[in-house]
């Protein structure tokens, strides 16, 4: 008898214990989410930052389960209509450079509940087949949005083709743009690897970097080898400055995004005008791949693809100290114009 009064007892503690975590555990994801749900200011109003307007609740439901839906294309246009969802030309485009961290920059800044990443580098601008297409392809290309929400693009090739920036300017000479670097004899590193790589895939034969980066007749660094030329930042910038001014630049440091994610974030936060929303909760540190990944809430986290964050190979370190010889007065002139200095060699 006494024992199944024990017994009894044992059952009814183990489900008030439930009951109990359960509800600790709605609370916290119910906390986690309303968190993100709060007003933005429009990025036209950089300087003052009016009252935020409400949004509404239904865009704290709905951001990511019906955007996917949306995607996917299995939204019907009522469902398009009634969520007054709408396809949005990018007001900011990360413009580059390859290599220096586009992909993370995006996927982290879309962890802001007012931004909204078109998935695919669009080549729209750098790509003449493209551009003939037209705006309206553009538009049709990017996600749909709440029309609060900024839609962010990255197409990295952007950055160093030289039609680029009339173009863009033809669309928005207002338009925010985000340039992410690091420094630039490890980004040319990485620039070769990624080469190599798809080398690799077709079972093909590549040169060593070192062959490649410096000119065997003079011994000089070869200026015309592709992943060289991207990293001399200053002289592609110098051709952007002829459209746009230097204020509707940021400078990300893709060195920092990469061992210290948030501050480079909250900077680009601040340059957007949009209320700081992105934390240390939606970014934590993963050992296997050595990477900051992302979480979105209790139960979704991501890292990137395994494609990002590849082990370079060794280079000849009198090869490394040609280059950052060889790159040095040009970063000086890009921390002059730029206004934001790096600890490059
Ligand atoms: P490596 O592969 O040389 O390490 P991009 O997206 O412009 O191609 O840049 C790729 C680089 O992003 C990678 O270069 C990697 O170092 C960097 N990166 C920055 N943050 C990262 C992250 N959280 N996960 C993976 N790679 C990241």
């Amino acid at each position: 008898m006494l024992f199944k009064q024990q017994a009894l007892l044992r059952q009814k503690l183990f489900v008030l214990g439930s009951l109990a975590i359960g509800s600790v555990l709605y609370l916290v994801a119910r906390v986690g989410t309303l968190d993100r749900l709060q007003p933005i200011c429009p990025i036209e109003n950089r300087l003052t930052p009016p009252e935020p307007e409400q949004i509404p609740l239904r865009t704290l439901q709905f951001k990511r389960g019906l955007l996917h839906e949306l995607r996917k294309g299995n939204a019907t246009k009522e469902q398009i209509r009634l969520h007054n969802l709408v396809q949005q030309l990018p007001r900011a485009i990360i413009i580059g450079v390859r290599k220096g961290g586009t992909r993370a920059l995006l996927e982290m800044l879309n962890l802001h509940p007012a931004v909204v990443k078109a998935s695919q580098e669009i080549h729209f601008f750098d790509n003449d087949q493209n551009y003939a297409r037209g705006i309206d392809w553009y538009r049709g290309k990017m996600p749909f949005s709440f029309p609060h929400q900024i839609t962010i693009e990255k197409s990295p090739a952007y950055f160093i083709t030289e039609e680029v920036p009339e173009r863009i300017f033809k669309m928005n000479s207002s338009i925010k743009l985000l340039i992410i670097v690091r420094e630039p004899t490890t980004r040319a590193v990485s620039d070769y690897t990624q080469v190599l790589e798809g080398k690799e895939r077709k079972n093909k034969t590549y040169h060593k970097f070192e062959k490649l980066a410096i000119d065997t007749n003079t011994c000089e660094v070869n200026t015309k080898y592709k992943a060289v030329r991207t990293s001399i930042y200053t002289k592609h910038l110098e051709r952007w400055l002829k459209y746009f001014p230097v204020k509707q630049f940021h400078i990300v440091d893709g060195d920092r995004l990469i061992t210290d994610p948030l501050p480079e974030l909250q900077l680009v936060e601040r340059f957007l005008n949009l209320p700081s929303r992105i934390s240390q909760y939606n970014l934590y540190f993963n050992a296997t791949r050595g990477f900051y990944c992302l979480r979105f809430n209790i139960v979704f986290n991501k890292c990137l693809a395994g494609s990002k964050g590849r082990i370079h190979p060794e280079v000849d370190p009198s090869v490394v100290t040609k280059l950052q010889k060889f790159f040095h007065p040009f970063n000086q002139k890009f921390y002059q114009i730029t206004g934001r200095t790096f600890n490059w060699p």
